[in-house]
């Protein structure tokens, strides 16, 4: 079986950057072993907001939503690696922080669902349109030769 890397958009949202969460959030991706290859700090704008979270128009949290993610800047990213999408999840924990095993973010950070502190794409195809949202290409940096190329030649090995 041919194994590849996957890319996921993470963002910290407006209240993981207010609370000086930034650091130790993005220290638990690196602390996994994926790389950081896209990185800023940006206020995110109502066109985005709408794109980004066009899955959840119409349900009763829709506006907070919409006012949350723009209350203050948030941190976005693209995480690379083995699983990406799905490995950063696991680390997030479930959407709902009450439920989210202790030692994720969610669970260690957050209170209540609608304000978690973490956004991280669900799917490869959901990740890909993320991307484009918040990054131009030309503002991803694709590492070399490095650890996590040499776990996918390890995978597909023999
Ligand atoms: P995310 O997209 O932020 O990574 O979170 P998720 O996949 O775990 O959850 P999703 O269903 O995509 O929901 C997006 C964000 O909307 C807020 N939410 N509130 N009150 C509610 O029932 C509710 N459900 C979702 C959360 O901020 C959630 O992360
Ligand atoms: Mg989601």
């Amino acid at each position: 079986m041919q194994h590849t890397e996957e890319r996921t958009f993470i963002a910290v949202k407006p209240d993981g950057v207010q609370r000086g969460l930034i650091g130790g959030i993005i220290n638990r991706f690196e602390k996994k072993g994926f790389k950081v290859v896209g990185l800023k700090m940006i206020q995110v704008s109502d066109e985005q907001a709408k794109a980004h979270y066009a899955e959840h128009e119409g349900k009763p949290f829709y506006p907070r939503l919409l006012r949350y993610i723009q209350s203050g800047p948030i941190v976005a990213m693209v995480i690379q690696g083995y699983n990406a999408v799905a490995g950063a999840r696991h680390i997030m924990g479930s959407t709902d922080p009450n439920k989210a095993e202790v030692g994720t973010i969610r669970a260690d950070y957050a209170q209540v669902m609608e304000y978690n502190i973490v956004h991280g794409s669900d799917s490869v195809e959901s990740a890909e349109r993320e991307i484009k949202i918040y990054f131009n290409e030309n503002e991803l940096f694709p590492q070399g030769k490095c650890m996590s190329e040499l776990v996918i030649e390890s995978l597909d090995a023999d």
